[in-house]
């Protein structure tokens, strides 16, 4: 499948105020990978596809989830936000045939983040949350870290998510923790 074609289904799929996020990210993540040196089309990919599960309501992502015997933990279950990417990484492969795993890890982790990420990992993680579109505070100090040292706005940002889950009474995800404990470790030498 081209990307134009990737595009047309995330557009029927998402609606267009997703689709708009979808691109953003993308962009975002192809500048970064450009940036970084990673794999620019990947990237662009992972990006367009990464709100794919958010085409669903949560009872049919549960739904799906069984019937796919994905073995999902028990925050992600209950967190309204935190289900779309493990069963939109799931669904990828059946629904778009999308088989590529650096593409699908990416999407599996772009909310909660995990310790040892992939470099199309990170950038898919920080390019959604600076894409153009987003509007919160501190968001151009962020856009700025992303362009000069990625573990460190990577950092800043998996710190701006869990100050806003407690703010908002979310259940916290243990693997952002962990994520934010192997970036502290990376960022002070003593490895991640
Ligand atoms: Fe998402
Ligand atoms: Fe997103």
């Amino acid at each position: 499948m081209d990307l134009r074609t990737y595009q047309r289904h995330i557009k029927n799929h998402l609606g267009a105020e997703l689709y708009q996020h979808s691109l953003g990210v993308a962009e975002t993540a192809a500048a970064l990978a450009v940036r970084y040196r990673g794999d620019k089309r990947r990237a662009y990919l992972a990006g367009l596809l990464h709100d794919y599960g958010k085409g669903y309501s949560r009872s049919a992502l549960g739904q799906k989830a069984g019937e796919m015997g994905l073995c999902l933990d028990r925050v992600s279950l209950r967190e309204k936000g935190l289900l779309h990417a493990p069963v939109g990484a799931a669904l990828l492969p059946l629904e778009l045939g999308v088989t590529d795993p650096a593409v699908l890890g990416a999407v599996a982790c772009h909310t909660t983040g995990r310790p040892g990420m992939s470099l199309l990992e990170k950038i898919v993680y920080l390019a959604d949350l600076i894409e153009p579109g987003r509007d919160f505070e501190g968001v151009e100090q962020l856009r700025e870290m992303a362009s000069t040292d990625l573990d460190r706005a990577l950092l800043a940002a998996v710190d701006g998510t869990i100050q806003r889950v407690i703010q908002r009474g979310l259940l916290l995800h243990p693997r952002s923790v962990l994520f934010r404990n192997s970036l502290l470790g990376i960022l002070r030498g003593n490895g991640g």
